[in-house]
C-alpha cells in the first residue's frame, strides 16, 4: 500500500476545550512522572525543569497533573518548573481524589493543591474519578489504591454538596473551569444536573483502548464537552520501548489488555486481551515501517485525530521524546492511515468493549 505524504503544519495547533473552556495545544504535558515514585521511578526538579521548557517552546500551553500524582510532588515540581512562566501562557490542569470531596477536605485539598502549584487559580480542576455509592469501597480500599485515607472518609460524600463547594471554590477565583475525569455518559449527565459548566472530560484513550468510541466521545461532542487523551502511548506499550510483553514492567500490565495472573498488582481478574494485543502491534509495526513512521508517532497522530479529542497528552521525562512526539502531533495523518489503524485495532476494540476503566473489570467499572 503507497501512502500519500503526511501534511505538516508549522506548529502545534491549539483547539477549544468544549463550548465554554479555554484553547488548548492538540499535544499536551502529562506530569504524573515529575517528582518520582515506585509507579514510574525517579525524576529530578532540573530534569522537569529541562522538560518543561522544552514544552513551552514548542507550543505546548496544557500541563496536566493531579494531586494523587506521587503525594502531591507532581503538583510541586511543575509549580517549581513554571516559575517564571507568563501565567497566563499556561493553562494547568488538576484532579481532586474521589475521597476527598466532602466539602471541608475538599476546599483544604483544593487549597493545597494551589499552594503546591504555587498559583492563585487552578485553570481547569478535575473530579479524577466519578463519586458514586457503587464503587466509592474501591477507593476507600487503601491497600488497594495504595492510598492513605484520612478520617472519616469511609462514607460516601454527596455530590450535591460536592458541587456546591466547587461552585464556591470557583466564585472565589480559586478554580477557573470545572471538569471530570474518567466519566462515563451516566455519570458526566449526573453531574451536570447538579449544576456547574464541566468544560472537559478526560479519559484513556489510545490505539489498543477505544473503549470512548462507543459512547462517551460522541457524547461529549454533543453536549460541548472537550476530551483530554491520556495514555496515549499506553504507557509505553505502543513505542518500541519493549520487544515482548514479558519485558514490561509489573506497573504496566495490570490493565484489562493483559492476564489478570501476570501482574500481583492486577485487580481486574478477567482472561485479558493479550492475543488480540499482540496481533495488533505487530500489524502497527508494519504499518509504522511502511509508512517511514514509527509507531509512537502514529499513536500519537492517531489520538490527536480522534473524535473529538481538543488535546492528546505524553507523559514523558525525556525531552527528545517529548520532541519526537511534538513533530508528531504537528503533522496529520492521511485519511487511509487512519482506517489503516482502526481496522489494525478493532478486533482489540472489541475484546475489550465499550469499559472506560482499564485497571478494573467489568463488573467493577468505576466510571459508571
Ligand atoms: N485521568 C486519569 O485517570 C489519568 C490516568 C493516567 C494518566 N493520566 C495523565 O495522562 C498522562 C499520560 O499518561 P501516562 O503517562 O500514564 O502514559 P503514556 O503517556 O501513555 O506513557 C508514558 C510512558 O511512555 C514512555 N514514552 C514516551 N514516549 C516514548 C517513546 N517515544 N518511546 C518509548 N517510550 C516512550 C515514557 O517514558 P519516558 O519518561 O522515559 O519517556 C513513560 O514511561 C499522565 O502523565 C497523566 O497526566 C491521567
Amino acid at each position: 500500500m503507497n501512502h500519500p505524504a503526511q501534511q505538516s503544519t508549522s506548529q502545534l495547533e491549539k483547539r477549544p476545550c468544549g463550548s465554554s473552556g479555554p484553547e488548548l495545544s492538540v499535544l499536551g504535558l502529562g506530569c504524573w512522572q515529575f517528582g518520582g515514585g515506585d509507579y514510574w521511578g525517579d525524576s529530578k526538579q532540573e530534569n522537569v525543569d529541562r522538560v518543561v521548557r522544552t514544552a513551552l517552546d514548542a507550543g505546548i500551553n496544557y500541563f496536566d497533573t493531579a494531586e494523587m500524582y506521587n503525594d502531591g510532588r507532581s503538583e510541586e515540581f511543575l509549580g517549581k518548573a513554571l516559575q517564571g512562566t507568563a501565567r497566563d501562557h499556561v493553562i494547568v490542569g488538576t484532579k481532586i481524589w474521589p475521597t476527598h470531596l466532602h466539602p471541608q477536605t475538599l476546599r483544604t485539598h483544593c487549597e493545597a493543591s494551589l499552594q503546591r502549584l504555587d498559583m492563585d487559580t487552578i485553570d481547569i480542576y478535575m473530579i479524577h474519578w466519578p463519586c458514586h455509592a457503587r464503587t466509592y469501597p474501591l477507593f476507600v480500599d487503601s491497600a488497594v489504591m495504595g492510598v492513605t485515607l484520612e478520617a472519616g472518609h469511609t462514607t460516601v460524600p454527596s455530590l450535591e454538596d460536592a458541587v456546591g463547594t466547587l461552585l464556591t471554590l470557583q466564585a472565589e477565583g480559586k478554580i477557573r473551569h470545572l471538569g471530570v475525569s474518567n466519566h462515563a455518559v451516566e455519570r458526566l449527565e449526573e453531574i451536570r444536573h447538579l449544576g456547574g459548566e464541566y468544560v472537559v472530560n478526560q479519559l484513556g484513550y489510545n490505539l489498543a483502548w477505544r473503549g470512548a468510541e462507543y459512547e462517551i466521545l460522541p457524547h461529549c461532542e454533543k453536549t460541548g464537552t472537550g476530551v483530554i487523551a491520556y495514555m496515549v502511548l499506553l504507557q509505553g506499550l505502543l513505542t518500541d520501548r519493549y520487544a515482548s510483553l514479558d519485558e514490561v514492567p509489573d506497573w504496566y500490565t495490570r490493565t484489562r489488555h493483559f492476564r489478570a495472573d501476570r501482574s500481583p498488582k492486577t485487580r481486574h481478574g478477567e482472561a485479558g486481551a493479550e492475543a488480540q494485543l499482540l496481533e495488533a502491534l505487530e500489524g502497527l509495526r508494519a504499518l509504522a515501517a511502511e509508512c517511514g513512521s514509527t509507531l509512537a508517532d502514529l499513536a500519537v497522530q492517531w489520538a490527536v485525530a480522534g473524535p473529538g479529542i481538543t488535546c492528546a497528552l505524553i507523559g514523558t521525562q525525556s525531552t527528545d521524546r517529548l520532541h519526537q512526539a511534538v513533530q508528531a502531533a504537528s503533522r496529520s495523518l492521511a485519511p487511509e492511515v487512519l482506517k489503516h489503524l482502526d481496522a489494525l485495532t478493532q478486533s482489540l476494540k472489541e475484546q475489550l468493549g465499550p469499559s472506560l476503566d482499564i485497571f478494573e473489570g467489568v463488573a467493577n467499572d468505576r466510571t459508571r
